[in-house]
């Protein structure tokens, strides 16, 4: 599908072919409108539990604000090797953390110490698309796997073996995914693990969506399979779990060695991750999780809702297995996603982020985010719906 309206201002026609860029001129756009319903980003709105916020008021005026070591405040990096252990069934010790300013500096971090010029990385497409911007930034090759829609978005072990040359040096994998909210079935990690180890390849885990994974579907953790956590990165980070994304804390699991090289990067570049931050994802991981089961009862009443509105819209969308998002097929409104993502917001003052945020493949795709009320939610529908059936009429 082409971007052929001419209405479309030249501003997003320039950024059009940049995933990243677009989101954030979609954003940018976004601020003219008083009233309108963001669901383009995927920052949770829900509180962060009050139990966190208390124990970072706590630090604060105790004056516990001195940087930490890079690799980050022993305790936290303690209890995360504790927390992976337990959840995720990692053999890690507080060594094999490192913590980071956000998953976002530690995608950089980790492409910075694992390639080379020109060594190429499996990513799964579609996709978030900083991993083309971390890729590229130390020199490697994004190598782009595809998925589709029939199958759920679940990567098939077949078309990562196909797409191994010479130069292949890590998949990246994500489970639940944005922006598809599919995810990577327990059996195809156990396969894609023995083809990892068969071609000696490097495995880059993106869980940061593992908490919310919606049954009967469950989330696994590749590095937990035998030989696997000698060859695999694994990163997460408290965003999305604790509703905690502007802390910015993430963290990454590795060997050894690579967590040392990884520190010996951030040390020239941010130093260590905001000290109060820390001891506030310190309280996140060590303290009670009922936020999280409550943030996913909420997301699941919404995912439901959402699901049942784009029906009632008669748009196909992929039923999301995980995370906050649903992955529509826009393609019978028969105009180009990136069209269409701008009317919506032009006309009907609802953000969303068209397909060809997540690659240039994706012109037929609308990602929708169910990170508002239910009652935002229900308003955005209403606003789309004329908007979507004009263009269903005119095809
Ligand atoms: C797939 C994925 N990985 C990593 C991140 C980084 O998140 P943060 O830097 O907030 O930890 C995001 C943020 O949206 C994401 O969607």
């Amino acid at each position: 599908m082409n971007l052929t309206n001419p209405n479309i201002p030249e501003d997003v026609r320039a950024v059009a072919s940049n995933g990243t860029q677009l989101r954030y001129k979609m954003m940018e756009l976004t601020v003219q409108y008083p009233d309108a319903i963001a669901l383009g980003r995927g920052d949770p709105d829900l509180a962060t539990p009050a139990h966190i916020i208390e124990a970072t008021t706590a630090v604060i005026r105790q004056g516990r604000t001195a940087p930490t070591p890079v690799a980050g405040l022993p305790e936290l990096r303690e209890a995360v090797a504790h927390k992976l252990q337990r959840d995720n069934g990692i053999a890690a010790d507080a060594r094999n953390v490192i913590i980071t300013t956000g998953g976002q500096e530690a995608l950089f971090l980790i492409m910075q110490v694992l390639l080379d010029p020109g060594d190429e990385v499996l990513v799964p497409d579609p996709r978030y698309t900083s991993y083309d911007e971390a890729i590229d930034s130390a020199g490697g090759k994004i190598v782009l796997i595809p998925t589709d829609h029939a199958d759920a978005f679940n990567l098939r072990p077949e078309a990562v073996e196909a797409a191994i040359t010479p130069r292949t040096k890590a998949i990246l994998l994500i489970s639940p995914s944005n922006p598809t909210s599919g995810i990577i079935t327990e059996e195809r990690l156990r396969q894609i693990a023995e083809i990892a180890i068969r071609h000696n390849l490097i495995v880059i885990s993106d869980e940061i969506y593992e908490k919310f994974v919606y049954s009967p579907w469950k989330h696994f953790s590749i590095a937990s399979l035998p030989n696997m956590a000698e060859r695999t990165i694994t990163l997460n980070g408290f965003s999305k779990s604790y509703a905690m994304t502007g802390f910015r804390v993430g963290y990454v699991s590795a060997p050894v060695n690579f967590i040392e090289a990884m520190a010996k990067v951030k040390a020239i570049t941010t130093g260590p991750a905001a000290t109060v931050s820390q001891w506030a994802a310190h309280a996140a991981v060590t303290g009670p999780q009922d936020a999280i089961a409550e943030f996913h009862r909420i997301y699941s009443e919404r995912r439901q809702m959402m699901m049942d509105g784009l029906r009632d819209l008669r748009l196909d969308f992929s039923e999301p297995r995980g995370a906050f998002f649903l992955w529509t097929n826009s393609s019978p409104t028969g105009i180009h996603a990136t069209e269409l993502a701008y009317l919506l917001l032009k006309e009907g003052h609802v953000l969303i982020f068209p397909g060809t945020a997540f690659g240039e493949n994706w012109g037929g795709y609308l990602r929708i985010s169910i990170l508002q009320s239910t009652d935002l939610l229900r308003e955005a529908l209403t606003r789309m719906a004329p908007i979507i059936a004009r263009y269903r009429a005119n095809t």
